[in-house]
This record gives structure tokens, C-alpha cells and sequence, in this order.
């Protein structure tokens, strides 16, 4: 993508072609992100083109701008500076322009999913990860939901095979991940102890847990509790301490935790349980979200239905993007932070 030294924040004043956006020319803290005016993404036959309204912050993005750990670089993401200058994932706007090969979407259409760089009035996107925004939603609430949604989606479903009735502890209940995780439990039937910090407990009980404990007054290791499905989103547990309030027949899906060393962030303990598993009667797992339309479909009836209802913590302008990843990294707030790019009225809001 070429970039101009132009930067302005009258929309009215850009060229047709360009943009703005918030780019990146190295890895590191949020000093290195900057609102430049860049040129409007091209796309691909496979991919459409979306006028961004609203635009979530989600802890994959703080990866992605300090390119830690380095497995994040190697795998795909650009080794000494990131490959796609534009930051940011989720997103949710409007389809302005569509590939030739593009069969599910057309001009007009109001969609969420997974851009290729959302922190900008316009970003590119695979056909295969977005979906029709749900009605009930603003673009703001379908900006927050895509990726955590369906890590919690998935989680609980596909790699948890989440059976109703069963006992789900969701560690780390009050974040992005697992704000999502609590409402669809509830809605599939589960007995739900969540675990948070101190001030979120009154949300993620309102939100659907049975019980909260709070991480630093109580321990989710009182040994008398077990769990049919352990969701461990946040915190990092070890494995053992996992393992001794599991159900003998039980599932363990770790889903993340920040924290680790520079060069795996961590990974270690995922690949623990899995090598542990085959040689136990508890399952251990992990994954990655599919980011597949198919999910976000799925997440998307469950919204439209009221079940899930979004939780946003946080709004920022698009030249607020910095403060709103600072902001991310201190864990002040429940739920999902929010990049407003459109104003409800249809103006641009830099
Ligand atoms: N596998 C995948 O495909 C996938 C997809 C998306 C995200 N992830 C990963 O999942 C993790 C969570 O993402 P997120 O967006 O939900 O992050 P987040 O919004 O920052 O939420 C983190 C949660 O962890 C809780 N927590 C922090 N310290 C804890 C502790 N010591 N004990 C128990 N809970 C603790 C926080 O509670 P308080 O805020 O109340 O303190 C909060 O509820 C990240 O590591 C992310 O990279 C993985």
C-alpha cells in the first residue's frame, strides 16, 4: 500500500482514492501507530470492500502492533516490520464494492466479520469471514463481537462439545472472550462459575453466571468444586491446578493468557496438555478460532435472538486508537472496547 505524507482529518478534503487510517511502519508500543492518510485498499476477486462504521479492539491487535511474541512474525505477519501497515481485525460496516468472484455479499449490505486492517474508513475482507450484520445490533456492538465471539463459540461447541446441563468454570469471564463465552453458556444450559477481578463480578453475573469468584480474594481451587468444561481464557493457570478441579472425564480448552516469554508467549503450556492428554482420562486442548463465516453465522443467530448482546467496555475515535489498546492492556473495563470510525449520521469521525 502506498502511503502520502498527507494527514488530515477533514474526510471531505481526501482524494477518492484515499483514506485514513491508522498505520504502522515497525513493530512496538502504541508511539509507533500513527492517523496518516494512505491509499484505499484494492481488492482481491475473493474479497469485498467495506466502509468502515465501527471497528473492535481485541488483544490479538496488541500482537500484531508489537509483533510479540515473535511466533506472531514468523507466522505470517511480517518478520522485521508487519506486512499490512493498517492495524486492527474486527469489523463492521458496509459493503461498497465486491470482487468477481464474490457470491454472498453485495454493494449495500451491512456486514461483520474479520478486515485486513479496520483501524480505517475502509478496509478489505475475505467473502469467507464476514456475515450479514445482525439487525438488532448497532455497528458498534457488531464490531466487538466477531472474533471473540466465536473463540467463545467455538470453545464451548466445537472443541469443548458442550453438553447442557454440564458445570462450565470461564476463567477470565469478564473480557472479551469471555463476556461472549457466559452469555452463549447460558443460553446452551450451562451451570456457569465465572472467574474475574475485582469490580467486574456484578457484570458477569448479570450476563448469565451462576457464581463469581474473584481472583484475588478467592481461589477457583477451593477442593471441593469440579467441572464438566474448563474455558481458560485468562490468567494462566498451570495445567495441574487445571487439572485438580476437573471432572475425571472432563474437558480443558485453553483458549489464551497473556504473559510468557518474547519468542512463544507461552505456547508451552497448550502444547503441555495436549502431548498430556491422549494419556489421561480428562481431555486437554487448545485452538485457534476458525475465523470461518460459518461461526461468525452461527454467532450472529444468537445475537440476532438476544441472547448475546455485546458488552462494550470502552469507545474511541479512530485517532484515539492508541489510547483505546493502552487502555486494553490495563484491564480497567468489562467486555469489548469500540473504535467508532462513522458516526450514526454517516460522518466520518476522526
Ligand atoms: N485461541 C484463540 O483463537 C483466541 C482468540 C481470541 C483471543 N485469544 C486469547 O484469549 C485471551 C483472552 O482474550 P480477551 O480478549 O478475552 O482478553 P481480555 O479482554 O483482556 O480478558 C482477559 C480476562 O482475563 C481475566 N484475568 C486476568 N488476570 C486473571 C487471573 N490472574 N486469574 C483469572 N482471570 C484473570 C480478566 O479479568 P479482569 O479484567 O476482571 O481482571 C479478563 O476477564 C488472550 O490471551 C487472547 O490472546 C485466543
Amino acid at each position: 500500500m502506498q502511503q502520502s505524507n498527507k494527514t488530515t482529518l477533514d474526510r471531505n478534503s481526501l482524494e477518492n482514492d484515499q483514506m485514513l487510517a491508522i498505520v504502522q511502519d515497525t513493530y512496538g508500543a502504541t508511539d509507533v501507530l500513527q492517523l496518516r492518510t494512505v491509499d484505499r485498499p484494492e481488492i482481491e476477486p475473493t474479497e469485498v470492500l467495506i466502509e468502515v462504521h465501527a471497528a473492535g479492539v481485541d488483544r490479538g491487535v496488541w500482537h500484531l502492533m508489537t509483533g510479540l511474541p515473535y511466533l506472531v512474525r514468523v507466522a505470517g505477519f511480517g518478520v522485521t516490520k508487519p506486512k499490512n501497515p493498517v492495524l486492527g481485525l474486527d469489523v463492521a460496516g458496509v459493503v461498497v464494492a465486491v470482487g468477481s468472484e464474490v457470491t454472498r455479499f453485495q454493494p449495500g449490505d451491512e456486514v461483520f466479520g474479520v478486515g485486513k486492517g479496520s483501524y480505517a474508513q475502509y478496509t478489505a475482507a475475505e467473502q469467507d469471514k464476514l456475515a450479514h450484520k445482525p439487525s438488532n445490533a448497532t455497528f458498534e456492538q457488531a464490531a466487538v463481537s466477531a472474533i471473540s465471539g466465536i473463540t467463545a463459540l467455538e470453545a464451548l461447541t466445537d472443541v469443548g462439545k458442550f453438553e447442557p446441563g454440564q458445570k462450565v468454570l470461564i476463567i477470565g469471564a469478564s473480557g472479551g472472550v469471555g463476556t461472549f463465552a457466559v452469555q452463549l453458556a447460558h443460553a446452551l444450559g450451562a451451570e456457569i462459575t465465572g472467574v474475574s477481578g475485582p469490580g467486574m463480578t456484578d457484570t458477569v453475573r448479570k450476563i448469565g453466571a451462576d457464581r463469581v469468584i474473584d481472583y484475588t480474594k478467592e481461589d477457583l481451587v477451593d477442593g471441593t468444586s469440579q467441572y464438566d468444561l474448563i474455558l481458560d481464557i485468562g490468567g494462566r493457570n498451570s495445567i495441574s491446578r487445571l487439572r485438580s478441579v476437573l471432572a475425571k472425564k472432563g474437558t480443558l480448552v485453553i483458549v489464551g493468557g497473556e504473559g510468557g516469554n518474547k519468542l512463544t508467549g507461552g505456547v508451552g503450556r497448550q502444547v503441555r496438555a495436549m502431548m498430556i492428554s491422549p494419556f489421561i482420562g480428562q481431555r486437554l486442548t487448545a485452538f485457534v478460532a476458525t475465523e470461518h463465516f460459518t461461526s461468525i453465522e452461527r454467532l450472529a443467530g444468537y445475537i440476532e435472538s438476544g441472547e448475546v448482546v455485546p458488552t462494550i467496555g470502552g469507545r474511541y475515535r479512530l485517532a484515539e486508537v492508541p489510547a483505546a489498546i493502552d487502555h486494553l492492556a490495563t484491564s480497567e473495563s468489562s467486555g469489548k472496547t469500540v473504535i467508532v470510525v462513522r458516526e450514526r449520521n454517516g460522518g466520518a469521525n476522526s
